[in-house]
Protein backbone atom coordinates (compact mmCIF):
# COMPACT_ATOMS: atom_id res chain seq x y z
CA UNK A 1 0.00 0.00 0.00
CA UNK A 2 1.29 3.83 -1.10
CA UNK A 3 0.68 6.71 1.37
CA UNK A 4 -2.55 7.78 -0.85
CA UNK A 5 -3.70 4.29 -0.56
CA UNK A 6 -3.16 4.23 3.18
CA UNK A 7 -5.23 7.97 3.56
CA UNK A 8 -7.91 6.34 1.39
CA UNK A 9 -8.71 2.95 3.61
CA UNK A 10 -8.49 5.37 6.75
CA UNK A 11 -10.54 8.39 5.64
CA UNK A 12 -13.08 5.49 4.26
CA UNK A 13 -12.82 4.03 7.93
CA UNK A 14 -14.30 6.89 8.89
CA UNK A 15 -17.68 6.52 7.23
CA UNK A 16 -18.20 4.33 10.17
CA UNK A 17 -18.94 7.59 12.37
CA UNK A 18 -21.24 8.96 10.00
CA UNK A 19 -24.85 8.45 11.06
CA UNK A 20 -28.81 9.44 9.72
CA UNK A 21 -29.33 12.82 9.96
CA UNK A 22 -25.61 14.25 10.97
CA UNK A 23 -24.51 17.54 9.75
CA UNK A 24 -21.04 16.67 9.34
CA UNK A 25 -18.07 18.50 9.28
CA UNK A 26 -15.56 18.03 7.09
CA UNK A 27 -11.85 19.40 6.68
CA UNK A 28 -9.31 20.15 4.14
CA UNK A 29 -6.14 18.37 2.13
CA UNK A 30 -5.77 15.26 0.28
CA UNK A 31 -6.99 12.56 3.13
CA UNK A 32 -9.85 15.05 3.54
CA UNK A 33 -10.83 14.56 0.01
CA UNK A 34 -11.01 11.17 0.08
CA UNK A 35 -13.32 11.17 3.50
CA UNK A 36 -15.16 13.49 0.81
CA UNK A 37 -15.62 11.25 -2.20
CA UNK A 38 -16.08 7.91 0.19
CA UNK A 39 -19.41 10.47 1.86
CA UNK A 40 -21.04 10.86 -1.53
CA UNK A 41 -21.54 7.31 -1.38
CA UNK A 42 -23.94 8.00 1.69
CA UNK A 43 -25.22 11.16 1.21
CA UNK A 44 -28.64 10.43 1.18
CA UNK A 45 -28.53 9.49 4.58
CA UNK A 46 -27.03 13.02 6.30
CA UNK A 47 -28.84 16.28 6.27
CA UNK A 48 -25.42 18.17 5.23
CA UNK A 49 -22.12 19.26 5.84
CA UNK A 50 -20.26 22.16 6.95
CA UNK A 51 -16.92 22.62 5.05
CA UNK A 52 -13.72 24.01 6.86
CA UNK A 53 -12.12 25.59 3.31
CA UNK A 54 -13.81 26.73 -0.33
CA UNK A 55 -11.12 23.73 -1.65
CA UNK A 56 -13.54 20.79 0.65
CA UNK A 57 -16.71 23.27 -0.21
CA UNK A 58 -16.48 23.01 -4.03
CA UNK A 59 -15.62 19.31 -3.88
CA UNK A 60 -18.89 18.82 -1.73
CA UNK A 61 -20.90 20.62 -4.00
CA UNK A 62 -19.50 18.31 -7.33
CA UNK A 63 -20.48 15.08 -5.60
CA UNK A 64 -24.16 17.13 -4.92
CA UNK A 65 -23.79 17.30 -1.29
CA UNK A 66 -25.63 20.01 0.48
CA UNK A 67 -23.16 22.19 2.21
CA UNK A 68 -24.95 24.61 4.82
CA UNK A 69 -23.25 28.01 6.78
CA UNK A 70 -21.79 27.04 10.32
CA UNK A 71 -23.43 29.95 11.81
CA UNK A 72 -26.92 28.27 10.92
CA UNK A 73 -25.84 24.56 11.31
CA UNK A 74 -25.70 24.39 15.43
CA UNK A 75 -23.38 22.25 17.27
CA UNK A 76 -21.86 19.16 15.08
CA UNK A 77 -22.23 15.63 15.76
CA UNK A 78 -19.01 14.86 13.44
CA UNK A 79 -15.69 16.66 12.14
CA UNK A 80 -13.61 14.72 9.89
CA UNK A 81 -9.94 16.18 8.99
CA UNK A 82 -6.37 15.11 8.32
CA UNK A 83 -3.63 15.99 9.84
CA UNK A 84 0.36 16.97 9.33
CA UNK A 85 1.28 15.10 12.89
CA UNK A 86 -0.60 13.67 15.76
CA UNK A 87 1.13 12.12 18.70
CA UNK A 88 -0.91 9.39 20.76
CA UNK A 89 -2.16 11.64 22.91
CA UNK A 90 -4.10 13.27 19.31
CA UNK A 91 -2.92 16.50 20.17
CA UNK A 92 -2.06 17.43 16.31
CA UNK A 93 -0.24 19.70 13.77
CA UNK A 94 -2.71 20.85 10.87
CA UNK A 95 -2.24 23.70 8.56
CA UNK A 96 -0.24 21.72 5.69
CA UNK A 97 -3.27 22.84 3.06
CA UNK A 98 -3.30 27.18 5.00
CA UNK A 99 -7.05 26.08 5.95
CA UNK A 100 -6.04 25.85 9.76
CA UNK A 101 -8.08 28.87 11.27
CA UNK A 102 -11.59 27.48 9.74
CA UNK A 103 -10.51 23.50 10.79
CA UNK A 104 -10.28 24.88 14.59
CA UNK A 105 -13.44 26.72 14.49
CA UNK A 106 -15.58 23.67 13.40
CA UNK A 107 -13.61 21.44 15.47
CA UNK A 108 -14.53 23.49 18.68
CA UNK A 109 -17.81 23.34 17.13
CA UNK A 110 -18.43 19.33 16.87
CA UNK A 111 -19.02 16.90 19.44
CA UNK A 112 -16.89 14.15 18.19
CA UNK A 113 -13.22 15.25 15.58
CA UNK A 114 -12.47 12.06 13.85
CA UNK A 115 -8.96 12.43 12.72
CA UNK A 116 -8.12 10.22 9.31
CA UNK A 117 -4.22 10.07 8.27
CA UNK A 118 -1.56 8.04 7.08
CA UNK A 119 0.65 6.20 9.64
CA UNK A 120 3.88 8.33 8.94
CA UNK A 121 2.05 11.27 10.63
CA UNK A 122 2.31 9.57 13.83
CA UNK A 123 4.82 10.73 16.39
CA UNK A 124 6.40 11.03 19.47
CA UNK A 125 6.64 14.98 19.58
CA UNK A 126 5.33 17.35 17.28
CA UNK A 127 7.43 20.11 15.61
CA UNK A 128 9.21 18.16 12.62
CA UNK A 129 7.04 19.47 10.75
CA UNK A 130 6.92 23.06 10.01
CA UNK A 131 4.27 24.75 12.34
CA UNK A 132 1.66 26.58 10.45
CA UNK A 133 0.78 29.99 11.95
CA UNK A 134 -2.10 31.89 9.88
CA UNK A 135 -1.25 35.53 10.81
CA UNK A 136 -2.96 39.23 9.60
CA UNK A 137 -0.35 40.56 7.01
CA UNK A 138 0.44 43.49 8.77
CA UNK A 139 1.54 41.84 12.10
CA UNK A 140 4.10 39.29 9.59
CA UNK A 141 7.46 41.11 11.29
CA UNK A 142 6.43 41.46 14.58
CA UNK A 143 4.93 37.34 14.97
CA UNK A 144 8.72 36.74 13.38
CA UNK A 145 10.29 38.29 16.09
CA UNK A 146 8.37 36.71 18.80
CA UNK A 147 8.65 33.02 16.98
CA UNK A 148 12.67 33.45 17.24
CA UNK A 149 12.38 34.51 20.72
CA UNK A 150 10.45 31.23 21.14
CA UNK A 151 13.45 29.47 19.66
CA UNK A 152 12.19 28.94 16.06
CA UNK A 153 12.58 29.91 12.32
CA UNK A 154 9.58 31.42 10.52
CA UNK A 155 9.52 31.40 6.56
CA UNK A 156 6.65 32.69 4.78
CA UNK A 157 4.77 30.46 2.73
CA UNK A 158 5.24 32.81 -0.59
CA UNK A 159 2.38 33.10 -2.93
CA UNK A 160 -0.26 31.60 -0.60
CA UNK A 161 -3.46 33.70 1.14
CA UNK A 162 -5.85 31.89 3.07
CA UNK A 163 -8.87 31.93 2.39
CA UNK A 164 -9.54 34.42 5.05
CA UNK A 165 -7.42 36.91 3.16
CA UNK A 166 -4.50 36.25 6.01
CA UNK A 167 -0.36 34.91 5.57
CA UNK A 168 0.96 31.65 6.74
CA UNK A 169 4.28 31.71 8.64
CA UNK A 170 5.97 28.04 8.69
CA UNK A 171 8.10 27.44 11.71
CA UNK A 172 11.18 25.04 12.19
CA UNK A 173 12.92 24.16 14.63
CA UNK A 174 10.61 23.60 16.86
CA UNK A 175 10.41 20.92 19.02
CA UNK A 176 6.92 21.08 20.57
CA UNK A 177 6.80 18.99 24.54
CA UNK A 178 3.94 20.82 25.83
CA UNK A 179 1.31 21.22 23.10
CA UNK A 180 -1.24 22.95 25.33
CA UNK A 181 0.87 25.14 26.52
CA UNK A 182 2.32 26.37 22.91
CA UNK A 183 -0.74 26.72 21.22
CA UNK A 184 -1.50 29.33 24.31
CA UNK A 185 1.57 30.96 24.02
CA UNK A 186 1.58 31.16 20.45
CA UNK A 187 -2.22 32.30 20.04
CA UNK A 188 -1.53 35.38 22.72
CA UNK A 189 0.94 37.24 20.09
CA UNK A 190 -0.81 40.20 18.92
CA UNK A 191 -1.51 39.41 15.05
CA UNK A 192 -1.52 35.72 15.19
CA UNK A 193 -5.10 34.75 13.77
CA UNK A 194 -4.66 30.64 15.11
CA UNK A 195 -1.60 28.26 15.43
CA UNK A 196 -1.83 25.10 14.16
CA UNK A 197 -1.37 23.23 16.72
CA UNK A 198 -4.66 21.60 17.85
CA UNK A 199 -3.90 20.42 21.78
CA UNK A 200 -6.86 22.75 23.66
CA UNK A 201 -9.22 20.56 21.38
CA UNK A 202 -7.30 17.42 20.07
CA UNK A 203 -8.44 14.78 17.94
CA UNK A 204 -11.33 11.98 19.92
CA UNK A 205 -10.27 9.63 17.88
CA UNK A 206 -7.22 8.90 15.18
CA UNK A 207 -7.57 6.68 12.19
CA UNK A 208 -4.38 5.97 11.11
CA UNK A 209 -4.19 3.84 7.18
CA UNK A 210 -1.11 1.39 7.52
CA UNK A 211 0.54 -1.44 6.01
CA UNK A 212 -1.81 -3.63 7.94
CA UNK A 213 -4.55 -2.06 7.71
CA UNK A 214 -6.20 0.50 9.57
CA UNK A 215 -5.30 1.18 13.10
CA UNK A 216 -7.98 3.73 16.01
CA UNK A 217 -6.38 5.48 18.37
CA UNK A 218 -8.63 7.19 20.71
C1 LIG B 1 -5.03 21.43 5.93
C2 LIG B 1 -4.69 20.40 6.94
C3 LIG B 1 -4.60 19.00 6.48
O1 LIG B 1 -5.44 18.21 7.26
C4 LIG B 1 -3.19 18.51 6.61
O2 LIG B 1 -2.32 19.40 5.92
C5 LIG B 1 -3.01 17.09 6.08
O3 LIG B 1 -3.14 17.10 4.69
P1 LIG B 1 -3.16 15.77 3.84
O4 LIG B 1 -4.41 15.04 4.18
O5 LIG B 1 -3.15 16.27 2.40
O6 LIG B 1 -1.92 14.97 4.17
O7 LIG B 1 -4.49 20.67 8.10
O8 LIG B 1 -4.96 22.73 6.47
Amino acid sequence: MNQDEMKKAAAEAALEYVEAGMIVGIGTGSTANYFIDALASVKGKIDGTVASSIASEERLKGHGIPVMDFNTAGQLSLYVDGADESTRHLHLIKGGGGALTREKIVAAGSDKFVCIADESKLVQVLGAFPLPIEVIPMAQSLVAREIVKLGGTPELREGFTTDNGNIILDVRNMEILNPVEMETVINQIAGVVTVGIFAHRPADVLILGGADGVQVLS
